[in-house]
């Protein structure tokens, strides 16, 4: 009698009892996924979305309130207040602090109690905080830290965040929500193969037509997390592409719509993005959009596009019409589509799913050395206080050579250039793209 996997119309004998990934999808806190989330920054929310009124926002489970005293400083605090329980998203921001409106309570950003006025001889008050986070404004996007106090990390300054050959590049703020765990948006990114199917041939061409060629991947470890190292044959050129992932949960892009027409070296970032839990089933992609003449020459993209749940970019959000997102799906529709957990013991696997597996140990290897003690070691390599990272696009003309295997030459090139970006690492990041040239001028791969 054959396994029922083997059989045809097995639905009735199938598992239906399949559950998540407990130890890598949770995010609250005292779960084991949730302290190793919180040892990083991560964003809170856009600073506009932050008006005179405190916002109420929930991040790695919990409640929280973002508010701006009138002296400009802010606070990220627990929502209900300590004295007994009301919400701070109806405290009223004073000069100093946090008010409660239930009985005048008053907080600073950093939880301090300043003043307990429903009893004005009480001084016990002054013993105690309430629950509080630190905060860091950015570019236009809110970030705290929500470890353990005694050991806040640098806020990461990563080597994209400033142009060193465009100085009218341009940084636009956006937040997307997503239903769905944060893992499978994470996962998406060290899959570029779906680019060929659910940007390209399936849903017609979303981004460029190069991207429906398919590529010779191979994925490797960087000093912060991971890359896949994508690469094509387009014409006459082999088109080099790295996207990366950052532990635990960052990610950058390179060019939405790249054309590897052109011959170029260290073309960087169109997107870093934080993959921001709100809680196991629902995640803020949250995040940069890029513009500058190297990441977008032809000017598809539309900064006025980009903001609070909308993105220049087709199938990123839910934001069309059931018929079109049926008809041509995108990211999100694939993504959420999931469920509000993948359910990994139900998939099947195949060569070009050694990304997901790649990114799915380094973070269940980050989770548990976390929970064992050990101190969390992502983003430790700086190189004149920037953070080095490795996303880019690099298109060197090589044409086929006749006798040649070119999947095989095409693959090498991905092999060497892959370790030779990861070594530039070590250059001042205004020197990385020459240097890269450097490289890329000497790399001929001839025969195999
Ligand atoms: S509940 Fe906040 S002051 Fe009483
Ligand atoms: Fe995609």
């Amino acid at each position: 009698m054959k396994h029922w996997i083997e059989q045809p119309y097995s639905g009735y004998l199938r598992k239906h009892d399949m559950g998540p990934d407990v130890e890598i999808t949770q995010v609250g806190p005292g779960t084991d996924g949730g302290e190793y989330l919180r040892r990083t920054w991560q964003p809170v929310a856009l600073t506009e979305e932050l008006l005179d009124l405190p916002l109420l926002v929930k991040l790695l489970g919990e409640e929280l309130v973002l508010f701006r005293t009138t002296k400009g400083t802010l606070g990220l605090v627990e929502k209900h207040c300590s004295h007994r329980g009301a919400s701070l998203e109806y405290g009223i921001a004073t000069e100093e602090g946090i008010r409660c409106c239930y009985h005048g309570w008053h907080f600073a950003p950093d939880g301090t109690i300043l003043e307990t006025p429903n009893s004005p001889t009480n001084t016990n008050y002054k013993k105690f905080c309430h629950g509080a986070y630190p905060v860091k404004e950015f570019k236009g996007i809110i970030f705290t830290y929500m470890g353990p106090p005694d050991t806040v990390p640098d806020f990461p300054f990563l080597d994209t965040y400033e142009d060193y050959h465009d100085e009218n590049s341009e940084l636009v703020p956006y937040s997307l929500h997503y239903p769905c765990n944060w893992m499978q948006i994470a996962e998406n990114t060290q899959d570029p193969v779906h680019s060929v199917f659910l940007h390209t041939s399936i849903s017609g061409t979303q981004f460029d037509d190069s991207w429906g060629v398919m590529p010779v991947l191979d994925w490797v470890k960087t000093p912060i997390g991971m890359m896949n190292v994508n690469v094509r044959r387009w014409k006459d050129n082999v088109w080099l592409r790295t996207t990366e992932s950052i532990l635990p949960n960052y990610n950058q892009a390179g060019a939405f719509w790249e054309r590897p027409d052109d011959e170029k070296a260290f073309q960087r970032v169109a997107t870093t993005r934080f993959f921001r839990p709100i809680d196991d089933t629902h995640t803020h992609v949250m995040g940069w959009r890029f513009f500058n003449d190297s990441v977008d020459p032809d000017k598809n993209g539309d900064p006025t596009a980009v903001g609070k749940d909308k993105i220049d970019a087709v199938g990123q959000l839910d934001d069309r019409e059931r018929e079109e997102q049926q008809r041509e799906p995108g990211d999100y529709e694939a993504i959420m589509s999931q469920g509000p957990i993948a359910i990994h013991e139900r998939e099947t696997w195949v060569d070009t799913d050694r990304g997901v597996g790649m990114m799915r140990k380094l973070v269940r290897d980050g989770i548990r050395a976390v929970r064992d003690g050990e101190a969390f070691t992502s983003l430790p390599a700086e190189v004149s206080g920037v953070v080095p990272t490795f996303t880019q696009d690099s298109v060197i003309e090589r044409p086929l050579l006749d006798g040649y295997d070119d999947e095989k030459v095409i693959r090498e090139y991905g092999k060497r250039y892959g370790e030779i970006v990861i070594e530039s690492a070590k250059v001042k990041p205004e020197d990385r793209k020459a240097y890269l040239q450097a490289e890329l001028d000497k790399l001929h791969i001839d025969k195999i």
